[in-house]
């Protein structure tokens, strides 16, 4: 409402004092927090804010492109860097979760590291951090899920050398909030309404290993989810909906033969921070389609479970 549009109002200005005529960098991770960031922090400062994404291999079919169409509609020049034989390679033989996120984590920081040391090579000093940080990040970073969703961009893991000031524009806004400013920018729907999506993205939603096979069987699960929850008009009134692989071994059947392949959990929830979430009572036919499209296009699956646990006890994530 115009609640939002006065805080754009406010907020840019604010920046280009802030920012002292400086550069700043940021890293975008393809959600909500982190792109709406980067546009207002374009808005005040414009060229002089360099954007980098760092392409994980570990992303939702279509997220780099998206984000990418979207910042250049908006006059803003994406650096895209294809980092995912490096996260591949760190994730080589890791089964345990948080093994899986610290390797991540780390993986993001060198590459970001790197990242950072070329573009203040080519353009100079880079004094400036970006960062998507929201109010409930503030409050809750506390400790658990909440504490490690902005670890895509934890500074605390950069070299001393590499010391930026923070700059967090969004840190007062609540998730609605950031959204309606999004929309005020002009970013596009599909990005304004982006499902959180967590920084350690699709190596968290398979049990046991990470391996580039399962990850395109993850990531074309986790496409029709999306498509058939967008076909039924449900986006917008769920947290989060997307498929995990489970690792369990099941039998099927095709015509006269068994198959041997691995079930697919789909899971959906709504909540109003993610810190509780409810299951989502999504219609039968619904999940009917998903059921039978994962089946029949998604090599290796013949069995699909939807998951109807809330939160507590379980975890919105699997792992
Ligand atoms: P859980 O699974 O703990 O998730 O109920 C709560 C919210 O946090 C997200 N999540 C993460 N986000 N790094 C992130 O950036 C993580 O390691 C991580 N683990 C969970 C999850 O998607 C949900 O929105």
């Amino acid at each position: 409402g115009w609640t939002m549009a006065g805080f754009v109002e406010e907020a840019v200005p604010a920046l280009r004092r802030q920012l002292e005529g400086a550069r700043a960098l940021c890293a975008l991770s393809g959600g909500v927090d982190s792109t709406v960031a980067a546009v207002l922090v374009h808005r005040a400062i414009g060229p002089r804010l360099a954007c980098v994404f760092v392409d994980t291999g570990l992303l939702r079919a279509g997220e780099v492109e998206e984000v990418q169409e979207s910042l250049v509609g908006l006059g803003i020049e994406l650096r895209v860097v294809d980092a995912r034989d490096r996260f591949l390679a760190a994730l080589d033989g890791i089964a345990d979760p948080e093994a899986k996120r610290k390797a991540v984590g780390e993986t993001f920081i060198r590459v970001f590291e790197e990242e950072a040391r070329q573009l203040a090579e080519e353009l100079g000093p880079i004094p400036f951090l970006v960062q998507g940080t929201t109010y409930p990040d503030v409050i809750e970073s506390g400790g658990g899920a909440a504490a490690t969703i902005k670890s895509h961009h934890n500074v605390g893991g950069l070299p001393p050398d590499l010391a930026f000031r923070l700059v967090e524009p969004l840190r007062y806004l609540f998730k609605d909030e950031v959204r309606e400013v999004g929309r005020r920018l002009g970013l596009p729907e599909a990005v304004v309404q982006r499902q959180p999506f967590p920084g350690p993205g699709l190596a968290i939603r398979m049990a046991g290993p990470v391996t580039a096979e399962r990850l395109e069987r993850l990531r074309a699960c986790d496409r029709i989810v999306r498509e058939e929850i967008r076909r039924a008009g449900l986006e917008g009134r769920l947290w989060q909906a997307f498929a995990v692989l489970t690792g369990t071994p099941t039998v099927g059947v095709m015509g006269d033969r068994r198959t041997y392949g691995e079930a697919v959990a789909v899971r959906a929830v709504t909540s109003g921070d993610g810190m509780t979430a409810d299951w989502a009572r999504l219609p039968h036919e619904v999940l009917d389609r998903i059921a039978r499209r994962l089946a029949n296009e998604v090599e290796g699956v013949n069995r699909v479970v939807y998951d109807i646990t809330s939160k507590p006890p379980a975890t919105i994530e699997w792992e």
